[in-house]
């Protein structure tokens, strides 16, 4: 290894050499040594005002106790207080007005979709059509009223909930708790597939019918065609929550149903809650028309 000056450049060589060619030792410029250094400095100064070292179940908080958590929180507060504001006008009228102001349905409708979406939709479907369990919300036949109006309070409060204010229903379990035997239940679903226009047996059906004034009327109506007061379903249509074949009745007849649909007066504010009833009662009368 031998040092050596260049001539060209006038510089020591390091004394390393490759085939043949050898390497300068040009000192590094001063201005990346300063850039070096500042940032060694920037970073132990980070160090001491920001979060920066892990312990087991914590961390270091820095001076200046910066979370960049809390500052999404505030700016989303300051966000959705910005958005209250501007819907709030929204409360201002009453919702069966709202529900027929086109202006209102211009402004509104595509942007609740994504609030529907993000809160409805697992249960009612994205289409508003429901599943198994969970009702249409587009056809006419409503468990409450299809008022926008009841519409905003089944939101609002729920149904069996548990919010001290929610709509209450239950089908008895006729069944399990031995109100009707098997034979009465056999024929109430036969008189049932009458009402709602399906293949039944005649005979049975006229047995199922004074069973059904009996125990059932008080609820879905003398005529089947169901109770708003009281939440329980028109049997004489097609629209079905639990199914309309004799044995999802057997199965509804005998252990009962109790069908929960959750409050949101917590989880949403009031003009998102007004924005769903109108939104669902505006897709609901287009699927009528
Ligand atoms: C966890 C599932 C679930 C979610 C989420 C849900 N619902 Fe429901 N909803 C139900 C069930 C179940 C019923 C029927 C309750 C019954 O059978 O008595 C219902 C009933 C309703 C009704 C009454 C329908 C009628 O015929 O009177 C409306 C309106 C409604 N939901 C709207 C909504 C809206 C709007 C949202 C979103 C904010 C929503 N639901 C979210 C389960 C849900
Ligand atoms: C105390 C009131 C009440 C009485 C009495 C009652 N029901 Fe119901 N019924 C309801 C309610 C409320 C529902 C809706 C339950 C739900 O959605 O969870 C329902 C639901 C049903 C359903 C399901 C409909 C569907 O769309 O899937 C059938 C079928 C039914 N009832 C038949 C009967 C028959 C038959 C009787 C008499 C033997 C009867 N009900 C008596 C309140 C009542």
């Amino acid at each position: 290894m031998q040092i050596e000056r260049d001539e060209v450049s006038g510089q020591n060589t390091t004394g390393h050499e490759w085939d043949g060619i050898k390497e300068l030792d040009t000192p590094i410029p001063k201005t990346v040594i300063l850039a070096y250094i500042l940032t060694i400095l920037y970073s132990v100064g980070y160090w001491i005002l920001y979060p920066a070292w892990p312990y087991i179940d914590d961390f270091t908080r820095g001076l200046t106790n910066y979370s960049s958590r809390e500052t999404v929180l505030v700016q989303l507060a300051e966000a959705n207080s910005l958005q209250t504001d501007r819907n709030q006008h929204l409360l201002d009228r009453p919702i069966n007005e709202l529900a027929e102001d086109p202006s209102i349905r211009d402004q509104y409708e595509t942007s609740t979709n994504v609030l529907y979406a993000d809160n409805c939709a697992a249960c009612h479907g994205q289409n508003l059509k429901g599943q198994k369990g969970f009702p249409d919300l587009t056809d006419a036949s409503w468990l409450w009223s299809g008022t926008p109006e009841e519409i905003e309070l089944t939101i609002q409060f729920g149904i069996n909930s548990g919010h001290d204010e929610e709509r209450f229903a239950e089908m008895a379990a006729f069944g399990r708790d031995n109100i009707l035997d098997k034979d009465q239940i056999s024929s109430v679903i036969e008189y049932i597939l009458s009402l709602s226009g399906q293949d039944h047996d005649k005979k049975n059906a006229s047995l199922g019918a004074p069973l059904f004034i009996e125990n059932c009327a008080t609820c879905h109506g003398e005529d089947g065609k169901g109770g708003p007061e009281v939440g329980a379903p028109d049997l004489t249509d097609r629209n079905w929550i639990y199914g309309g074949d004799s044995s999802s009745l057997r199965e509804t007849i005998w252990n009962g149903r109790k069908g929960e649909m959750p409050a949101w007066d917590q989880r949403l504010t009031p003009t998102e809650i007004r924005k769903l009833a109108l939104f669902v009662y505006w897709k609901s009368r287009d699927q009528r028309k």
